[in-house]
């Protein structure tokens, strides 16, 4: 028998689906149920291709960007750190889940009428690979608008009408799982997913909550910088029925000036810990340039130095152990 139906024999006889189970420094896949779903592991995809002994990181780390709060730094941090780890050489999606799309007026200049990640919430089945563009800014040239294709980097755009098409699938059984199901057919395409999440804790937002290894929560400098983050907290631990999720708390929008506010935000930022990222991104009038001319900061002003912010913030996110998300 070759090693490929062994697996195969062995995944049958297990009773799990999809889970993953930490043995030592591997990870074992029973995915038993999986083949009958016609969602099986597509081996010709993984980088290392052998069915015991999977490494982590032949897996996609989910990352979403999360705050129902507007104006928190969400579509920023989304473009900029997803830019700062295709730089790094990992191969990286951005899904853009808000119908303001700002994310993707940066990365998708020419916005899309269809194909949309609409198109996952419309359709029941979808070949979501279909919906994967080159991430392509555009530039002004000496007047002349140039495209340029951002190597290692990938956006599934979205337009104003993911508003109404959210809507409608709010009457769908497991609405919660519609995005998380769509992704097992790329989980081994890419490194890294970012979610670029919209300002309210809907249908889409659940999607992100349910499918994330780990929620980057954005949060300002301002009094009621925390409010809220209760039901934020609730919604998480609702949608991922447990308190056993993985977070982080990602400082923005620090102005540097405002020493007396700073301390006291930050010492009510304590209370974290360990959820609480060491990366501060500062206030920085070239970020807000950077968006106006729909560009990533890199790429806009590369001495700016909130770019050292964001570098840091890529660094941290690649430390970031992915072993611990599976207990
Ligand atoms: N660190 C920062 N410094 C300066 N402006 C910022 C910073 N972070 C975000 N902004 C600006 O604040 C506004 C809201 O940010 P955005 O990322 O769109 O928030 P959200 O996606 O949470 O609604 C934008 O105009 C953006 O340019
Ligand atoms: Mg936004």
């Amino acid at each position: 028998m070759n090693q490929s139906k062994l697996a195969i024999k062995k995944w049958r006889n297990v009773n799990s689906i999809g889970t993953l189970v930490k043995f030592e420094d591997v990870v074992i896949v029973i995915a038993t149920k999986c083949i009958d779903n016609n969602h099986y592991i597509n081996y010709s995809k993984l980088k290392r291709p052998n069915f015991y002994k999977l490494n982590l990181h032949d897996f996609m780390m989910k990352l979403i960007v999360l705050n129902q709060k507007g104006g928190v730094g969400k579509s920023t941090i989304a473009v900029n750190l997803a830019d700062g780890l295709a730089d790094a050489g990992k191969k990286t999606l951005i899904i853009d889940l808000d119908p303001q799309a700002h994310s993707s007026v940066i990365y998708s200049p020419e916005l899309p009428k269809q194909e949309t990640v609409s198109e996952l919430f419309r359709e029941k089945h979808f070949d979501i690979t279909r919906l994967i563009r080159p991430a392509t800014v555009a530039l002004d040239i000496k007047g002349q608008e140039e495209f340029r294709n951002i190597p290692n980097l990938y956006i599934i755009p979205s337009n104003i009408h993911l508003a109404t098409t959210s809507e409608i699938a709010l009457s769908r059984m497991h609405r919660e799982k519609i995005l998380h199901n769509y992704l097992r057919q790329i989980e081994h395409d890419f490194d890294y997913l970012l979610v670029d999440c919209p300002p309210t804790l809907g249908v889409l937002s659940v999607n992100a909550i349910y499918t994330a290894d780990l929620i980057l929560i954005p949060t300002n400098y301002s009094k009621y910088s925390l409010d809220g983050i209760a039901d934020l907290f609730n919604s998480i631990k609702d949608v991922k029925e447990t308190d056993n999720y993985r977070y982080r708390i990602l400082r923005n929008l620090k102005d540097l000036r405002n020493k007396r506010t700073n301390e006291v935000i930050e010492q009510q930022l304590d209370q974290f810990g360990v959820n609480l990222l060491k990366t501060v991104i500062r206030k920085s009038e070239a970020i807000n340039q950077a968006q106006m001319s729909n560009l990533p900061i890199y790429l806009y002003d590369p001495k700016s130095p909130c770019v050292e912010d964001f570098k840091l913030l890529t660094k941290e996110i690649l430390n970031y152990d992915q072993k611990e998300t599976i207990d």
